[in-house]
């Protein structure tokens, strides 16, 4: 599987693989970022149709505002962590690559990740939109605390957070780029990280990109609804496991 003389898609490729990797919030974890619906996770303490709803927007913007810039100070504080690492060493080794996030913070791109090989699947906690019109914007600067929330230059109307809220659809152009690739060639290799995997898409997209023949990793510390279809099962940290999966890979070319 190691390409010797370099992979059928890329020459430089160190593991000739077509390899899809879905992670969600438990991969941040050790970065100091909250899950969701893990111990201490943010719908644990706080209740989702509060702050993560187009409801909830239009009941209460200033709530919602204020709770996504307090997300985005904490993520601009923290660091990618080894599996952030592992996963774009693997998105640089790979022959065949893509890795669908649920994670809106920029972890995986701040380890190094190439952009072209990531989809965003949730949004990006950075980008800001108009509610009404199609103005968007990356909010790059350190927001001041209890910044007033901001209305859209063109059309005046509220900015919301650029991310997918509960009850919404997702960005369609996002989802051609996940069903190319899933449908592009079946996977020698899927690794599902971090994620309860909840959302029906998560499964269908890992199990349709595995195939007859690929191989599916799960590394989460718990069992979830996708466990039953893995073919290897790490119940680790992403931290601690991925590295070791992806050296693995790079030194014998299948994990
Ligand atoms: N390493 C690997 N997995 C971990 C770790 C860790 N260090 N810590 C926790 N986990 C696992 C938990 O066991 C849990 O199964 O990560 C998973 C996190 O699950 P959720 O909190 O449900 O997060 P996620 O699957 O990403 O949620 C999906 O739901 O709330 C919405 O839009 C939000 O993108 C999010 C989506």
């Amino acid at each position: 599987m190691i390409g010797k003389g370099g992979c059928p898609e890329q020459a430089s490729a160190k593991i000739c693989m077509r390899v899809l990797v879905i992670t969600g919030a438990g991969v941040s974890a050790e970065s100091g970022i909250s899950t969701f619906r893990g111990k201490d996770g943010y719908w644990r303490n706080l209740d989702p149709t509060k702050l993560a709803t187009p409801e909830a927007f239009a009941r209460d913007p200033n709530l919602v505002w204020n709770w996504y810039c307090e997300r985005r100070q904490r993520i601009r504080k923290a660091q990618p962590n080894p599996a952030h690492q592992a996963i774009a060493n693997l998105a640089l080794q790979a022959d065949e690559f893509l890795l669908v996030t649920q994670n809106v913070d920029d972890l995986h791109l701040r380890a190094g990740l190439p952009p072209e090989k990531m989809v965003q699947i949730h949004g990006d906690i950075f980008m800001t939109r108009c509610s009404r019109c199609e103005f968007r914007r990356y909010e790059h600067e350190q927001e001041q605390d209890g910044a007033s929330l901001p209305k859209c230059p063109d059309c005046g109307a509220l900015m919301r957070p650029g991310v997918v809220w509960f009850g919404e659809q997702l960005d369609l152009r996002k989802i051609g780029e996940v069903e190319n690739f899933v449908t592009g060639g079946d996977c020698d290799l899927v690794i599902v990280a971090g994620t309860s995997a909840l959302f029906g898409y998560i499964i269908d997209w890992a199990l349709r990109a595995r195939g007859q023949a690929g191989q599916l990793i799960e590394v989460n510390p718990e069992e979830t609804s996708l466990s039953q279809f893995a073919t290897r099962s790490f119940r680790e940290p992403a931290g601690v496991a991925l590295p070791r999966v992806v050296d693995e890979l790079l030194s014998n070319g299948s994990a």
